[in-house]
């Protein structure tokens, strides 16, 4: 069997770790094949490497059976190999087409006519594959699901014919990926052949041929998808087994320590996000806020942690109120949060990982004494924390922040905030974008604050993480909490219709 693409023993080393050694990946002509590994794994570091972004130690590229030096992408390009990145690389204030054409032939500016040809050759291809992608449209006023489908116009316009996805389906909704999906049967019907990277291993089920298994930057070896469970593949990630249930005893909620009364916030357009709303969070409890995205949650998180103005309504916590407090204090005050966007709330991506551990306490003992830092103690914790909670990157507690994988930036986060032991932990999708191994044991973690005594507020937009991990879910809908219901009395079907507006959920007694 002729390969479409093969990568015999690559071995590429970056400070203090080999992001992948000596890993072989035998891709088919017309196949999707996915590639699967931890967070930290390897994964894009083999993709850059097929792209020519970065430069392996050891190894050969064969395209088509025959070996080749990808020294760049534009030679990436020539072989027929495109790249959807993790992080799009669009120009907001351009259009698709400008966007798509950018970087190619001809080297002086394009004129008029160039652009309609390049319109109408868009339109063609974005018909063909069924984008549905509009060439005239201003990226700044797209979609993030539309932004995605440019970059998969910009590799078929350059006659692409192995296209690498790095986590697609991270940043899409979950109709978004259904689309996708077709999107990509379509692109295999007519010969291309995709590399997929994710860690939902049911979309590997929908739509991989087969699957390659990376774990810690060795190959552990390829699978035939349709004849593998997922608790197969996932165990191969992970080297264990490893439980998609959350275990947990049904839950003693005590005292009330968050309560919200009619809560009013407005939106970055000045609108009213969150209206008049009304929320308990028990001591001993796990109560998730589910909802469609864009519904208030970020809105209302970012009130409840001095991110956003309050403009009425009370924040209690523990009895006392909070509202339009500095984060610094609400911190202090015994709120603890893993925030959605942990790249621009979570960390100071310029600090190293140690830097970032002690970002709210520096100034306590032991870190500080009489307002001198104590790096040996600061060195200690950090240490601890990321042993405890297996925070993987280079160099340990020197790594910069800023290079780890977004993976291991979350499990950082994730150990400060439960480190800290808030009465109030916080956690906005707090599992976004980690492997199954991680999602197991960030899962066990938040049910073991529930359990000792710590109320969880969770904001999780996977239904099957609301359903599994929850005691109460209130449903958020329009800036309001439509109904509150038990997750063991109530459905994936019962849930999807209050989030829809639909249904009005039985407001079971919070007291
Ligand atoms: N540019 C870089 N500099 C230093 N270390 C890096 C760099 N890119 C990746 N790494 C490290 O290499 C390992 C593999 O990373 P990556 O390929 O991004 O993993 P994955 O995509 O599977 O999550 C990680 O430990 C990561 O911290
Ligand atoms: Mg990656």
């Amino acid at each position: 069997m002729a390969y479409a693409i093969e990568m015999l023993g690559i071995t590429k080393e970056f400070p203090g770790i080999k992001a992948n050694d000596n890993v072989t990946l035998q891709v088919k002509k017309a196949e999707v094949h996915a590639l699967l590994g931890e967070n930290g794994a390897g994964k894009s570091t083999l993709m850059s490497v097929l792209f020519g972004l970065y430069q392996p130690e050891e190894g050969i590229i064969k395209v088509d059976g025959k070996e080749v030096k990808i020294s760049d992408p534009n030679i990436a390009n020539e072989y027929g190999i495109g790249m959807v990145h993790q992080h799009f690389k669009l120009v907001e204030d351009f259009t698709v087409t400008e966007n798509i054409i950018l970087g190619m032939e001809p080297k002086k500016s394009f004129s008029r006519l160039d652009i309609n040809k390049a319109e109408k050759k868009v339109k063609e291809l974005s018909e063909k594959y069924g984008l549905k992608v509009d060439p005239k449209a201003k990226v700044q006023d797209i979609s993030v699901g539309m932004q995605q489908r440019v970059e998969i116009l910009k590799m078929l316009y350059r006659n692409a014919e192995i296209l690498i996805f790095d986590e697609p389906t991270a940043v899409l909704t979950p109709q978004e990926i259904q689309e996708l999906i077709k999107i990509m049967k379509g692109l295999i019907k007519e010969e291309k052949t995709i590399i997929l990277i994710t860690h939902k291993l049911k979309e590997i089920k929908e739509v991989a041929d087969r699957c390659t298994v990376l774990r810690r930057g060795k190959y552990i070896g390829t699978v035939d998808v349709e004849s593998t469970t997922e608790e197969k593949m996932a165990e191969m990630m992970v080297g264990r087994e490893v439980s998609f249930e959350v275990e947990k005893y049904e839950a003693k909620p005590k005292d009330v320590v968050l309560e919200i009364k009619d809560l009013v916030v407005k939106n970055n357009r000045n609108l009213d996000a969150v209206k008049k709303l009304n929320l308990k969070v028990h001591a001993g409890e796990i109560l998730c806020v589910g909802g469609i995205d864009g519904n208030g949650q970020s809105e209302l998180i970012e009130a409840i942690t001095g991110l956003r103005k309050i403009e009425s309504g009370t924040v209690l916590l523990n009895g006392e109120p909070i509202e339009n407090e500095s984060t610094r204090n609400i911190t202090l005050k015994g709120i603890g949060h893993i925030p959605e966007d942990r790249q621009k709330y979570g960390l100071v991506l310029d600090f190293n990982l140690e830097q970032n551990m002690v970002l709210q306490n520096y100034f306590n003992e032991p870190f500080s004494k009489k307002g001198i830092l104590n790096p040996g103690e600061i060195r200690k914790y950090s240490d601890k924390l990321i042993e405890e909670f297996d925070v993987r990157s280079g160099k340990g507690s020197l790594s910069e922040t800023r290079g780890m994988s977004g993976g291991n930036q979350q499990k950082a986060i994730i150990a400060r905030e439960i480190d800290r032991a808030p009465d109030l932990l916080i956690a906005a999708q707090p599992t976004r974008g980690l492997d199954v191994g991680a999602i197991e044991y960030i899962h066990k973690r938040l049910v073991e604050e529930r359990d000792n005594g710590k109320a969880v507020l969770l904001v999780s937009l996977e239904m099957e993480e609301v359903l599994n991990l929850s005691d109460r879910i209130a449903v958020i809908y329009e800036g309001q909490i439509v109904g509150t219901v038990k997750a063991d009395e109530t459905n994936e079907n019962e849930l999807g219709l209050m989030m829809a507006g639909s249904k009005k959920g039985d407001t079971i007694s919070d007291e």
